[in-house]
């Protein structure tokens, strides 16, 4: 028989990207592909890409450009971009770098093997329709590998919200939800496969609405729920929700159903009421803090987290200090910022823009707060007891690492644990970015 081809796939992005670089590689799979980590011996190379700020997206015509003596030391090499670049800038990619064989936009995953086949006969393919079929469905025959204990699944996928400086609507099209039935057998698919913790992901995962086994529509707290029913599985988390979607029944959840963990990434974008209008967010600095105030009523010990975009247009510095004021307020655990960067086609980039230096010495200084906070709230986890999944050996010989409920990163000495392995964790010491520990139990969630 002869050599399986060899695949490669970079991926850039969000964890909806992460999620889909798996799918491709499944559906290559069945095309006689198998995964290679390195380009140099691959016979496929794929970018699965991101379009949401500037840099992100040149990003993938530099990493192409790297690629060329690889394709005249092997004429057969076949390079394809996908992903959120792909979608937006479809043949214009073609035509700037003809390196490029094969263009697939995120809907159209399952059309990969056809697509290739165009490709090894020298013809040019390009797919970026967002086509009828459920993509998910025809790329559900994948073979039963076994897992690592934490997984994506991808239960919603689109925006229909239209923030004013986001590509995303445009490029993963209208909001999707999955049916329930085929997300919990796909859930119970993974477990089965040695996966403990799953994270439901969306581009707005809380708006989830898909068909319920019953028949009717099912909210996302009701399929968490019904996720939290599933033996082996012991930890669900969902991301990244918009806080005009996070329900009465979501919220309870967050109190009540125990496997569902106490994190929350919530993006607020600004603390400016006038910013987050002219964002087009809907809603008012003052609804997300009381929003927040509930949650953490029914979930105290909630590790909250954001997004923030500093140097939005006509953002003022009092728009700014308003920004700061509710970080200080909220405290979050983790957040990420950046820097507003203009995205054509998306109705901010028609506005008046700011100095680049005004973005940067912003971002400084919220950055500067946000890892205050973390600091402190890493820092406070000393001498509490945490529950941690066990993912991977550590650098040090016999040493463990794992995530706690928090999402921290969590280390212990010689433990004789292995992966998928949850125990219950005494925090002895913050270092930078990870804690470390001692195992006092086995178990926990
Ligand atoms: N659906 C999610 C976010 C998806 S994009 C939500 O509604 O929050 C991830 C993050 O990228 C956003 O939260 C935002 O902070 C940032 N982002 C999006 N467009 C951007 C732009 N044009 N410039 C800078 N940051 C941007
Ligand atoms: Fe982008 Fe806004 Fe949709 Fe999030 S909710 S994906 S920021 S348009
Ligand atoms: Fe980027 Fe597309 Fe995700 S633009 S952030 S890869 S949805």
């Amino acid at each position: 028989m002869a050599d399986p081809k060899k695949l490669f796939i970079k991926t850039y992005g969000c964890q909806m990207n992460v999620y889909d670089s798996e799918r491709m590689a499944e559906a290559m799979g069945g095309a006689g592909y198998v995964e290679t980590q390195s380009p140099d011996d691959a016979d496929m190379i794929l970018l699965n890409t991101c379009h949401i700020r500037e840099k992100a997206a040149e990003k993938v015509y530099s990493e192409l450009g790297r690629f060329r003596s690889l394709k005249d030391e092997k004429p057969d090499l076949k390079i394809g971009v996908a992903g959120c670049v792909a979608q937006a800038e479809g043949e214009e990619i073609m035509r700037r770098q003809p390196l490029v064989d094969m263009v697939v936009g995120p809907q159209s995953y399952h059309r990969l093997p056809q697509m290739e086949a165009k490709a090894r006969e020298g013809k040019k393919a390009l797919d970026t329709d967002f086509p009828l079929d459920d993509k998910f469905e025809t790329l559900k025959n994948r073979p039963k590998a076994k897992r690592g204990p934490t997984a994506f699944l991808t239960v919603q996928e689109g925006c229909d919200k239209f923030c004013a400086f986001c590509v995303v609507p445009y490029t993963r099209g209208a909001e999707v939800s999955r049916p329930a039935t085929r997300i919990l057998d796909e859930a119970r698919d993974l477990v089965e496969r040695g996966v403990r913790e799953i994270t439901l992901l969306g581009q707005n995962v809380n708006a989830y609405h898909g068909e319920g086994p019953d028949g009717n529509d099912w909210s996302l707290a009701r399929l968490v729920w019904a996720l939290n029913d599933i033996d082996g599985l012991e930890r669900i988390r969902f991301t990244t929700s918009h806080p005009n979607d996070m329900d009465d029944e979501l919220i309870a959840a967050h109190g009540t159903c125990e496997k569902l963990m106490p994190y929350l990434h919530l993006p607020v974008q600004s603390g400016s009421d006038r910013i987050l209008k002219r964002m087009n967010r809907k809603h008012t600095a003052e609804e997300y803090i009381r929003l927040i105030e509930r949650i953490r009523e029914a979930r105290p010990d909630i590790l909250m987290s954001g997004d923030f975009i500093v140097g939005f247009p006509e953002e003022t510095e009092a728009d700014f200090q308003a920004t700061m004021d509710l970080i200080e307020e909220v405290k979050y655990g983790y957040a990420f910022s950046f820097k507003y960067s203009t995205r054509p086609g998306t109705p901010a980039a028609e506005r008046a823009q700011l100095d680049e230096d005004v973005k940067s010495e912003r971002l400084y200084r919220l950055q500067e707060r946000i890892t205050h906070h973390q600091r402190a709230i890493q820092d406070a986890m000393v001498g509490r007891e945490v529950s941690v999944l066990f993912e991977k050996p550590g650098r040090l010989d016999g040493q463990m690492v794992g995530k706690s409920e928090y999402l921290h990163a969590v280390h212990v000495a010689e433990s004789g644990l292995n992966p998928g392995d949850l125990a219950r964790v005494r925090i002895i010491e913050s270092g930078s970015n990870s804690l470390s520990g001692q195992v006092i139990g086995q178990g926990g969630s």
